[in-house]
């Protein structure tokens, strides 16, 4: 049976190398064998490597089980290599860093719960979409900070270069927003007094609030955005492979499992 299917597999990748004229590192087989697709298909920055780059304080997408980065994006980009048959590396960087080391290839794709926007579609491409994000704001318990409209004038703690602090610049000025390179670092800053609201994705704004005391998320949906990895756009066979890896992986329900297996609503 397993044979059978290995046989159609290679008489397909056969088949489909000597229509498109495949050439070149023939010595190259997929990583450890054990994957259904051809590594040598896809170009990386190392051979046989995915290598992600995230920035890994962002729960439950992505943080830290002792020195090993998990949560639903690594699952995923664990998935999408196995489908590739590539290995999974990850770097973890400052978020604002991301889409440079996707830009000048020192990464292959950058996965970090990474709203899609207009303004970064012109800098790298994004993958299709796996999850949707919302942008919350938490403040502190009894805050007279009751909706966004009370924001106005009051001091906002954000990401640095997330879209988080995008809209809280474009809503309320520059001056009004206080940037930190880690979410937490912005919640802190809250706990301690420093600003007075912090605009973050819904998904770490609960995680953040269950471990500090004191501080509750508006029941207020500020932006609704949608989650994809990005990649450079001098690698569209990438961007394609992983498109293609993501559409079983959401037909199999894979997808829905591990955002089931994370997400937790308040
Ligand atoms: N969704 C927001 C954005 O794309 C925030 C993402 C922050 N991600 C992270 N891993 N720290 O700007």
């Amino acid at each position: 049976m397993k044979k059978k299917l290995l046989a159609a597999i290679l008489c397909v990748a056969t088949c489909a190398c000597l229509l498109m004229g495949c050439g070149g590192s023939s010595s190259s087989d997929s990583a450890e064998g054990s994957s259904q697709a051809d590594a040598s298909a896809v170009t990386t920055v190392t051979e046989g490597v995915l290598t992600m780059a995230t920035n890994a304080y962002f729960p439950p997408y992505e943080y830290y089980d002792g020195s090993e980065i998990v949560g639903i994006d690594a699952e995923i980009a664990k998935a999408v290599a196995d489908k590739l048959g590539l290995e999974l590396q990850i770097q973890d960087m400052e978020f604002d860093s991301i889409i440079t080391a996707v830009q000048t290839g020192k990464v292959d794709i950058g996965l970090a719960g990474m709203t899609v926007t207009d303004e970064r579609k012109q800098s790298v491409n994004f993958t299709d979409t796996y999850a949707e994000g919302i942008q919350s704001i938490i403040v502190k318990e009894g805050s007279d900070i009751k909706s966004a409209d009370d924001l106005k004038g009051k001091k906002i703690g954000v990401q640095l270069s997330t879209t988080g602090d995008i809209y809280a610049t474009d809503d309320y000025g520059k001056e009004n927003v206080e940037e930190y390179n880690k979410g937490n670092d912005a919640v802190q800053a809250l706990v301690t007094g420093k600003v007075d609201a912090v605009i973050i994705d819904n998904q770490p704004a609960i995680s953040y609030v269950a471990s500090n005391e004191g501080l509750v998320i508006l029941d207020t949906e500020y932006v609704k955005e949608e989650y994809a990895g990005c990649i450079s756009k001098d690698n569209e066979e990438l961007l394609e492979a992983i498109n293609g890896a993501l559409a079983e992986l959401k037909e199999d329900g894979t997808i829905q499992g591990i955002l089931d297996k994370y997400i937790v609503s308040e």
